[in-house]
């Protein structure tokens, strides 16, 4: 029995295609793929700047560390994600905060973000602080009012949208938030790991349209260097390093293949929506409604993965293991970030109740756009025959 992952990157011959080329040209980095996979992540995201990297990861170092984050700045981050959208505050010695989540989305919790702010100390107001709302799993969520609350405090508004690009929310007015407009944030970020919807093998992108953000985060993304324009100046070689920076570019051949992928963005997300649709329609129905929740369905979701709930923890972690003896890898998105070592012995012990009655009963189920559909039925039936003997 073939094994099935829970996701995985969708690879054809146009891809490896675009990959030779680049690797038959002069330029294996620092050449033109960058801006022109660039200039496509402007067009359909339909933002003014961005600006590709080397992770998701430095994305978001180089998204905060462009907005000027600091050892005193605070960061507000959601307790349910992965942990970089933290740590990339710790990078910059800035103090992190984790906010609740809604216990049957994993979104950032409005009210306890709300709760979060009206707690930061006066002194505080006088840095540069942030909130960080994720699109998670491919919902987006309410980042107007996250960012009306942000306005009230003078905080910035980061997207984390590693898991959404496609995706929009539809608030009770019936006003949209796209994810990675940067209409209702002042930055949002991607990441092309191959388990998301674009893969580079390793890659992330800064979505923005503020000057100001996208200019500090290109000088950071290579060391911090600045060249002038000066071709007919008497020193054209001449470059200086005006900031610390890093080396977080992405090399042509990534951006190669980030180029043939976006092409079929559109239909990455056609597959992963019908996918999602599927199992919306069994798993609601007996057996499996009578132990499993399905997540909210709605038609603006980018389906980065598809979660359901089980009754408890133990319901859920044996389904983990059946379906793992099963040749079926599920996964557990996420362990809330301060229970991880690294955060307890920073901030000791937290416990947000949203956030842990979520993680107690999350488990993600396969969905990419090449899971077939013989595929998607051997999933549920491996689930219906692991509920059956409950
Ligand atoms: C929500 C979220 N943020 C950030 C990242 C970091 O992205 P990368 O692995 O490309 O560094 C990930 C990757 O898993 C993620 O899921």
């Amino acid at each position: 029995m073939d094994l099935i992952p829970y996701s995985r990157q969708s690879i054809i011959k146009e891809d490896i295609s675009m990959i030779e080329k680049v690797m038959e040209s002069d330029f294996l980095t620092q050449g033109p793929k960058v801006p022109e996979f660039e200039e496509q992540l402007k067009n359909y995201f339909n933002v003014e700047y961005a600006v590709a990297c080397s992770s998701g990861t430095s994305a978001l170092h180089i998204a905060y560390a462009g907005i000027g984050i600091n050892q005193k700045s605070l960061g507000i981050v959601p307790a349910i994600t992965f942990a970089a959208t933290a740590n990339a505050l710790r990078y910059e010695g800035a103090n992190v905060q984790f906010c609740d989540v809604e216990p049957e989305t994993g979104l950032i919790s409005i009210e306890s973000l709300e709760e979060c702010l009206a707690k930061v100390p006066e002194e505080q107001l006088e840095q540069k602080n942030l909130i960080a709302p994720v699109s998670f799993a491919g919902s987006v969520p309410d980042l107007k009012s996250c960012r009306k609350l942000a306005d009230k405090k003078n905080f910035f508004t980061v997207e984390d949208a590693s898991h959404s690009p496609g995706a929009w929310y539809e608030n009770k007015s019936g006003e949209r938030t796209y994810s990675l407009s940067g209409v209702d944030t002042h930055a949002s970020t991607l990441s092309f790991h191959p388990v998301k919807h674009l893969c580079c093998g390793e890659g992330g992108a800064l979505l923005t349209n503020h000057s100001e953000i996208a200019n500090k985060a290109e000088n950071l993304r290579s060391h911090g260097i600045h060249r002038p324009n000066n071709e007919t100046d008497e020193r054209p070689w001449f470059y200086e390093q005006i900031n610390l920076g890093w080396n977080y570019r992405l090399t042509d051949i990534q951006a190669a293949l980030g180029i043939s992928q976006i092409k079929r963005l559109d239909h990455f997300l056609e597959k992963r929506r019908h996918l999602a649709e599927k199992y919306e329609t069994i798993l609601n129905q007996e057996p499996f409604s009578n132990f499993i929740r399905t997540p909210e369905f709605h038609e603006g979701n980018a389906w980065h993965l598809y979660i359901i709930q089980f009754l408890d923890k133990e319901l859920r972690d044996a389904a983990y293991k059946f379906f793992k003896q099963n040749n079926i890898l599920t996964q557990v998105h996420y362990i809330p970030v301060y229970k991880h070592p690294y955060y307890r012995n920073l901030m000791g012990e937290i416990k947000l109740p949203g956030a842990e009655k979520y993680f107690e009963r999350c488990l993600s189920i396969p969905l990419f756009p090449d899971l077939t559909e013989e595929k998607q039925k051997r999933v549920i039936h491996t689930l219906e025959k692991f509920l059956s003997h409950k």
